[in-house]
């Protein structure tokens, strides 16, 4: 089989990497890659958001399946494009993708079907969103642009003045651009936040393993947000019992909702949960995978992922067994350009690549890097991301960090305490008491044939 990966990132050299190793496999493309994908496939320049270059490559090269890594082409159609060309790609449609695009559409859809989210009011013109503010009593608030913000159009508010604020940078002055004609204004939920990752065609789902990425820039989760500073997986501490009211009460009546909504949804379910006391609430619905929850998925991941891959994309995902994954753990440590999440510096070249490799248990996943002659130099925020593996959280750390310490450039920093347990309360703390799950469990199932939502 020949296979296209679309985008350029850590993401899609970790997904070209697993795909290189099928044996069903007999090429990878990837457009536009970067030197790290060249390694495992072959670079087409094409760029990610330029979709009917997209299109006529996949039929250019007689390609079996697309895999489509990044939300924008997602968002934009491509999926859908590609599918009226008679190519199977495995993303959803922009239907499906609206449900990342557009925070509003997704809260409708979480209400309309009662799966646990914070409550929100929608609105379209700034002085009645203010109005609305002023009579509420409660705080601290959250403000959100409804559309893609590249992350930063949520504001957590805690007072009036600064909902204001919020609200008229959105809206009046439009920091996010379209994304700002209309907001929500939503309940602010108290908690430790993680994270779900499933696979589903519409109808069945397949849950994978936990995985948790660092989201803010500086040791101790300081400092502002970034797409991912390193990863670890297994997280112990979401319990069995947790898991499994995330799997009742989120991802199966998601994958309900998509069936009954006629939303064929062929791709990566990436749900962000807020841990309330009240159980697991969701926060926000990606339509991909993480950036760098999909590295650490893959080194896990003893299974060929190609045929999941495949029966997604064809809607046969009841066909496939579940995978088998490693039982040990992977730790992700992302190297950055100093500066980021802010403006940085590019261009520096980048040694020790080889010999960080050549560790026990690791593997490099490249993303902001470009080849200058023949050498490697930095080409964006997160540079690169070292994952390892061990046979615990202890020693997958150690792999990790001794092979980010072998590579060097002007600039590079790290999180030194990816993987770190956190002190919080345990995922046993954060279930339920009632086990909604008395039923059954398995983490493959025909969405369809449970009925443990209620019907609307
Ligand atoms: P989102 O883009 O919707 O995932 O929001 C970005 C971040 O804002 C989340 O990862 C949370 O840390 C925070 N956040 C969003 N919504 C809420 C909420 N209702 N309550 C508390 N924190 C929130
Ligand atoms: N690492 C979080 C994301 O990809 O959105």
């Amino acid at each position: 089989m020949k296979v296209l990966v679309v985008g350029s990132g850590g993401r899609e050299h970790a997904l070209a990497w697993k795909i290189s190793h099928s044996p069903l496999c007999d090429e990878v493309l990837c457009a536009p890659g970067n030197p790290g994908t060249a390694e495992v496939a072959r670079n087409v320049p094409v760029a990610a958001t330029d979709l009917p270059a997209l299109v006529q490559l996949a039929k250019s090269e007689e390609v079996d399946l697309v895999v489509v890594g990044p939300e924008d082409p997602l968002c934009d159609g491509l999926a859908d494009q590609l599918r009226e060309a008679g190519i199977l790609v495995f993303g959803p449609g922009t239907r499906g993708a609206n449900l990342e695009r557009s925070k509003i559409e997704a809260k409708d859809l979480l209400e309309r079907y009662r799966i646990p989210t914070a409550g929100a009011k929608r609105f379209d013109h700034s002085g009645r969103a203010k109005g609305y503010l002023e009579s509420l009593t409660e705080w601290p608030m959250v403000v959100k642009a409804d559309g893609l913000a590249a992350g930063k159009g949520v504001y957590v508010c805690d007072t009036l003045e600064e909902a204001r604020t919020a609200v008229d940078a959105i809206m009046e002055e439009r920091r996010h651009g379209a994304a700002g004609e209309r907001i929500l204004i939503e309940e602010f939920l108290k908690g430790e936040e993680a994270s779900s990752f499933a696979i589903t065609d519409g109808e069945t789902l397949l849950i994978l393993e936990t995985v948790q990425d660092h989201k803010q820039v500086e040791e101790g989760d300081r400092g502002p947000n970034t797409g991912g500073m390193g990863v670890y997986s297994p997280v112990s501490s979401v319990s069995n019992r947790l898991h499994r009211q995330i799997e009742q009460r989120v991802l199966v009546p998601t994958v309900h909702a998509l069936s009954r909504e006629e939303i064929k949804y062929r791709g990566v379910l990436f749900v962000g949960l807020m841990l309330t006391d009240a159980g697991p609430r969701v926060v926000e619905y990606n339509v991909r995978f993480g950036d760098p929850e999909c590295q650490a998925l893959v080194r896990r991941m003893k299974s060929d992922l190609l045929p999941i891959l495949l029966a997604t994309a064809k809607g046969t995902l009841d066909k496939i067994e579940p995978p088998e994954w490693d039982p040990r753990f992977v730790v992700g440590v992302v190297a950055a350009a100093a500066g980021y999440p802010g403006s940085y510096a590019k261009d520096a070249p980048i040694s020790g690549l080889q010999e960080a490799a050549a560790l026990e248990g690791v593997e490099i996943f490249q993303a902001g890097t470009r080849l200058e002659g023949s050498e490697i130099v930095t080409n964006g925020g997160r540079v690169l991301c070292v994952t390892a593996m061990g046979d615990d959280l202890e020693q997958a750390r150690e792999r990790a960090y001794a092979a980010y310490d072998l590579i060097a450039w002007e600039g590079k920093f790290c999180r030194r305490d990816i993987g770190v347990r956190h002190q919080g309360k345990s995922g046993e703390e954060y279930a339920l008491d009632e086990d909604p799950d008395e039923v059954q469990s398995e983490t493959h199932r025909k969405a369809q044939e449970s009925n443990v939502w209620p019907r609307t």
